[in-house]
């Protein structure tokens, strides 16, 4: 079933993270108080009224996740059931109707394996990227909540994140505008967020960045994260910290890269305020981390006028982060144990 015949024409390694048409995706919907069973369907488009309260008062949330081809030919997702508790934490935020764990995660395993030919084989550094959806449908013109829901997974064959393959360099801007109040929705994946974010990002790529940096949104001090991804640091005390902060997305990745450090790096690990300014000095390396981005170096950082580099000297890797990365990644295709139960296998 693994053979190459099997799947589709791509030029798998030359993927970028852009949208392939797939054969299939999964659609349910909630209506009058339960979930439909929902199907798989071939249709990209979806047909909403045009008084919807997602596309007018943004009441939807989506969540990201890959699915990736081993030597041997499995197919794994990696922590499915932290892509489920997220969502179901955003659709509780905004008052939408919980999706049944179970439910999910069926309806990704049937997505992936209706769209078999479309997952990038091992060894192309490519992945099914898998999108689930929650959004409200239906008539709504005032702002209250939907009364019906449409949940969707879709899945598309993607390549890096970030552009140059494996684990690539990138520049950060500390962005003036801010993504997520204190209180507000930032750790929530909901497309909100995002829609606030689209300017930052230009902005930043306008000073030549990759992407935003944003810094909490109180004191404008502390990092948060970037606008796809959440950052880790390695110090030059030999430790590991990420940012303590109740706007930023909890990124699976990061939970899993903190572990990681943890237990097979033996480092000692903190998720705690991280002050930009007054700390940078002490940085050794940093990271992007997400399931888009894997995990990209954060070369330099734009804030307070001027270019502020980590890696020097035409560095373009540093050993923490490499090593966490082959970790990662080792565990993500099969390549290294999974101690942890992490992967799940999708029967195909
Ligand atoms: C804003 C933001 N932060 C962090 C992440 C990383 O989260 P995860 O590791 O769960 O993909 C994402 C999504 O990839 C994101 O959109």
């Amino acid at each position: 079933m693994d053979a190459l015949a099997d799947k589709k024409a791509l030029n798998w390694s030359e993927l970028g993270f852009q949208y392939h048409k797939t054969d299939y995706r999964f659609s349910a919907v909630y209506e009058n108080g339960a979930w439909g069973a929902g199907e798989l369907v071939s249709s990209d488009l979806i047909s909403v009224h045009e008084g919807a309260p997602s596309l007018h008062y943004a009441q939807q949330c989506f969540e990201g996740m890959k699915a990736q081809t081993t030597a041997d030919g499995r197919v794994l997702l990696f922590r499915p059931d932290l892509n489920s508790e997220r969502m179901n934490l955003a659709a509780v935020r905004t008052l939408m109707p919980e999706v049944p764990q179970a439910m999910f995660i069926d309806a990704v395993e049937q997505v992936v394996r209706a769209n078999y030919a479309w997952i990038p084989p091992y060894g192309s550094g490519a992945s099914l990227y898998i999108r689930p959806m929650l959004i409200g449908v239906g008539e709504n013109l005032g702002l209250r909540p939907a009364k019906k829901f449409e949940f969707r997974v879709f899945a598309s064959p993607v390549g890096p994140y970030f552009k140059g393959s494996g684990l690539s360099v990138i520049s950060l801007a500390v962005s003036a505008l801010d993504r997520a109040a204190p209180s507000g929705t930032g750790s929530f994946k909901v497309g909100a967020n995002y829609a606030g974010g689209l300017l930052a990002t230009r902005l930043a790529q306008q000073l030549g960045a990759n992407e935003a940096l944003y810094l909490d949104a109180r004191e404008h001090r502390y990092i948060d994260e970037a606008g796809s991804a959440n950052i880790i640091i390695a110090m030059k005390d030999g430790s590991l910290v990420t940012p303590r902060s109740n706007a930023i997305l909890p990124s699976i990745t990061r939970r899993s890269l903190m572990v990681l450090a943890k237990d097979q790096l033996k480092m000692p690990t903190a998720e705690r305020p991280i002050d930009l300014r007054a700390e940078f000095d002490q940085f050794d390396e940093a990271a992007a981390c997400g399931t888009a981005a894997v995990l990209s170096f954060v070369g330099k950082i734009w804030f307070d006028d001027a270019w502020h580099v980590i890696y020097k000297d035409g560095q373009s890797s540093g050993p923490v982060m490499q090593q966490l990365y082959d970790l990662l990644t080792g565990i993500q295709v099969g390549r290294l144990p999974d101690p942890y139960g992490w992967t799940h296998a999708v029967k195909i």
